[in-house]
């Protein structure tokens, strides 16, 4: 029961003179109990909270919480970002509050206890997620507006932005979250950008240092973001990614917030594409998260007009990555709007079955992708530890022939040379960056376990990948008539056994490993 009810039940007291006397005595009984009933059976929950805890890095989390409390029974919802999910399992017991609230779906739903209480008119709470170290901090009360996204702004008319003229072949290059995610800092990005040096990556073609989410800070007083504790100076760092013959990448959404709930670039476009170009950026990810509570999914191709526009206007070459999960086939408009590559897809995460239902869905789409203008399925996960080399280079082999960004997810100081040899292969990197980046075709497979799949390459030859996605080895061939190659003598390069194979016959068939792959360019 809160502060109005007892100030109510003393109104209550003051009037009572003229009741009858048996009224007057339920209300001492009542009372009675109330006084020696202990605090927290007073307290009524019901309201909007904030959940504010200091990330470590100068920001803080806000996750809103609206509670309704009906005797023990605790119900509502909460706020985080662009995601509301209902309570579960929710009590307020001998001055305990707990709830649960399950973040996305199965299989990557992420089940979170919170566990609380009450101090007047604050919360002291813990969450506790499986595998995460626990979290404290303090709700407060606070209005339903503060979890409320800003007012929308207007959108600009569509018109086709101008080419870049940037990334003709698939960008290559390293992204921190796949291995990191909040985890990154100035110290790692330098060491990252000395290893993709020291490891040969830079030599195959790999260019981009990417940071991605949680680098934001606070915007200063005239609206410029800045770089959080993490990063003490942006600009530095560029320079010394720079330094290395690297280009150096960064991460906004054109929401208010990020997917990590850092700051976003919702109605600073323009101001936050000046600071980019002015700290020496020369690849921004632009992540949709929490414009989504401002704008309809059929409303992003002028959202990203308007960073496409801003990037340009900066005069700065920037390659300008869209990443909206694929949502509204992005593929038919990506260009229109100043991208030069654009997530086609969920997130990736380090296992086969995330790997196989990614990969092997781009097919569908390939024709797509042109040169300036690629189909991205998500950054590589090579290294990572989650799959066996045969799925690695099962990745890497698709990837290439998908003519996909290779953005390599892993930690480049201390990659095993297995892992080095996967992301290295020089010829399996010729097949991504081949110049005429030509669509790849399947042409036999379909929803089966032995999927074949051709490209035709710049010089004549073509590259062929024999795909098993049964759990055992198999045989897989493929018919040399249909490549376009016959009546020629025709040899065939096995990429990852570094072989020539003299061919014979109308067909090639090979021995495939479980969820492997044999690569072939045929000349
Ligand atoms: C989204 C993106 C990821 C990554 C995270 C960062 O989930 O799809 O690639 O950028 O946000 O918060």
């Amino acid at each position: 029961m809160n502060a109005i009810h007892v100030s109510e039940m003393r109104r209550c007291r003051v009037s009572t003179s003229h009741r009858p006397r048996f009224l007057r005595f339920a209300w001492l009984l009542a009372f009675l109990a109330l006084g020696a009933a202990p605090a927290w059976t007073q307290t009524d929950l019901t309201g909007f909270w904030v959940f504010r805890v200091p990330t470590g890095d100068g920001n803080f989390r806000e996750t809103f919480f609206e509670l309704k409390q009906d005797g023990e029974a605790i119900t509502g919802k909460v706020v985080f970002g662009s995601r509301e999910v209902a309570i579960t399992d929710g009590s307020f017991k001998n001055g305990t509050l707990e709830f649960v609230v399950t973040y996305g779906t199965a299989p990557q739903a992420r089940r979170v206890v919170y566990q609380g209480t009450p101090q007047g008119e604050k919360i002291a709470l813990t969450s506790e997620a499986p595998g995460r170290n626990p979290i404290k901090g303090t709700a407060e009360r606070t209005k339903p507006e503060a979890a409320l996204p800003p007012p929308r702004l207007p959108l600009p008319d569509l018109h086709d932005v101008p080419d870049n003229g940037l990334a003709r072949t698939p960008p290559m290059g390293w992204n921190s979250w796949n291995k990191f995610a909040g985890k990154i800092d100035d110290a790692t990005v330098r060491s990252i950008a000395d290893a993709m040096v020291s490891s040969g990556m830079k030599q195959a073609g790999y260019a981009y240092v990417n940071i991605d989410d949680t680098w934001e800070g606070p915007r200063d007083a005239q609206g410029n973001i800045t770089s959080n504790l993490k990063f003490p100076d942006m600009k530095a760092l560029a320079d010394y990614v720079h330094s290395k013959g690297l280009k150096i990448g960064i991460y906004s959404s054109p929401g208010p917030k990020t997917c990590a709930g850092y700051e976003g670039s919702y109605g600073h476009e323009e101001q936050d594409a000046k600071t980019f170009a002015a700290w020496g950026i020369d690849y921004l990810k632009y992540d949709w998260c929490s414009a989504s509570r401002i704008y309809k999914n059929d409303e992003m191709q002028g959202v990203y007009q308007k960073m496409g526009d801003a990037l340009r206007k900066t005069g700065r070459p920037i390659v300008y990555s869209l990443c909206q999960y694929g949502i509204g086939d992005v593929w038919k408009w990506g260009t229109g709007v100043g991208g030069n590559l654009w997530r086609t897809t969920g997130d990736i995460s380090d296992n086969w079955k995330a790997l196989q239902t990614i990969g092997f869905r781009q097919l569908a789409i390939a024709s797509y992708t042109k040169a300036g203008h690629w189909n991205d399925p998500d950054m590589l996960e090579i290294g990572n530890g989650g799959m066996t080399v045969d799925e690695y280079r099962t990745h890497m082999s698709l990837w290439a022939l998908l003519a996909a960004p290779l953005l390599a997810g892993n930690d480049l100081r201390s990659m095993s040379e297995e892992t080095k040899s996967v992301l290295t292969n020089s010829e399996v990197i010729a097949i991504d960056q081949d110049l005429d980046a030509k669509p790849v075709e399947r042409i036999s497979g379909g929803e089966g376990t032995a999927v074949v799949v051709v490209r035709h390459l710049h010089d004549g030859s073509v590259a062929v990948g024999l795909f098993n996605r049964a759990d055992q080895p198999q045989e897989i061939s493929v018919q040399l008539e249909g490549l376009g190659l016959a009546g020629k003598k025709l040899v065939a390069r096995d990429l990852w056994r570094h072989t020539d194979i003299p061919l014979s016959g109308n067909s090639y068939q090979a021995l495939v490993a479980s969820h492997g792959v044999a690569l072939l360019r045929i000349r």
